[in-house]
């Protein structure tokens, strides 16, 4: 792809996946309570909105709260289950006026149902957008999110409206909650550590991993900037030879 100039594009990735690490880790260097970091998060994640965006970045998905994060302390759960009520009621205007389209994925069955309408609403109201799809990723899990497609497309053999022999990628992948969006080019991990933890494990097939060495809530713009720099010093081959433009 070249730009009017001549100039090659530059290869900016369409799908950035960011696996927000290090919160507590954040808050117990401070001497304050884990709640603290999760709150300073919040903070981080809205500056990756908006360098998302400048960027020219089509879908930031956001690992918000994962299935297995029921395990934590439940005054814990409580507080990230609020503070994402209360992300989407502060944050959901501005973002609709910023033309971001907001999608959220992973199971609803164990949301209470006044957060399933609210995310629902948020869902609805930003739906035309054509500015940056947000995708949050919340209660997700990537295994259960396989396992439901898996059931999904069962049922329809059951019913006979899908013959075994029709389920390819194509069918699969229409089946998982991001049906709709393109595959992540972009994986980030804040935190230190170095591994993916049953987040969009699919979608994932051919990304390319930045893990850096900060803390979720110290995450800005020019981190930001390193990670798309770093993307863009690769060389995808997708199990080819012969290096393709982003
Ligand atoms: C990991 O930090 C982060 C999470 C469990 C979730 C990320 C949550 C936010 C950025 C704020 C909430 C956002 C929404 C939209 C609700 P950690 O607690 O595992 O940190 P640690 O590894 O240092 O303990």
């Amino acid at each position: 792809m070249t730009l009017p100039s001549g100039h090659p594009q530059p290869k900016c990735p369409r799908h950035v996946a960011i696996i927000m690490d290090g919160n507590g880790r954040w808050a117990e260097a401070r001497g304050l309570p884990r709640s603290a970091g999760h709150k300073a998060g919040i903070d981080a994640l809205r500056r990756a909105v908006r360098a998302a965006s400048a960027a020219g970045v089509e879908v930031l998905s956001l690992y918000s709260f994962s299935t297995e994060n029921w395990r934590r302390p439940k005054a814990e759960v409580a507080f990230l289950l609020s503070l994402l009520r209360r992300f989407i009621r502060q944050d959901v205007a501005d973002l609709h006026a910023e033309g971001v389209r907001i999608r959220v994925i992973g199971a609803r069955d164990d949301l209470e149902p006044s957060l399933v309408r609210l995310l629902a609403e948020a869902e609805q109201l930003t739906k035309a957008n054509t500015g940056l799809t947000l995708v949050i990723a919340f209660n997700y899990g990537s295994q259960q999110e396989l396992a439901r497609a898996a059931r999904k497309l069962a049922e329809q053999v059951a019913a006979g409206t899908l013959a075994p022999q029709d389920i390819d990628m194509a069918r699969l992948g229409a089946a998982l909650d991001t049906s709709d969006l393109p595959m992540v080019d972009l994986l980030i991990r804040t935190g230190g550590e170095q591994r993916i933890s049953n987040f969009l494990l699919w979608q994932c097939a051919y990304a390319e991993f930045v893990f850096l060495n900060l803390f979720w809530p110290d995450f800005d713009a020019a981190a930001f900037d390193k990670a798309l720099a770093d993307f863009a010093g690769r060389d995808r081959r997708f199990g080819g030879l012969k290096a393709r433009s982003a």
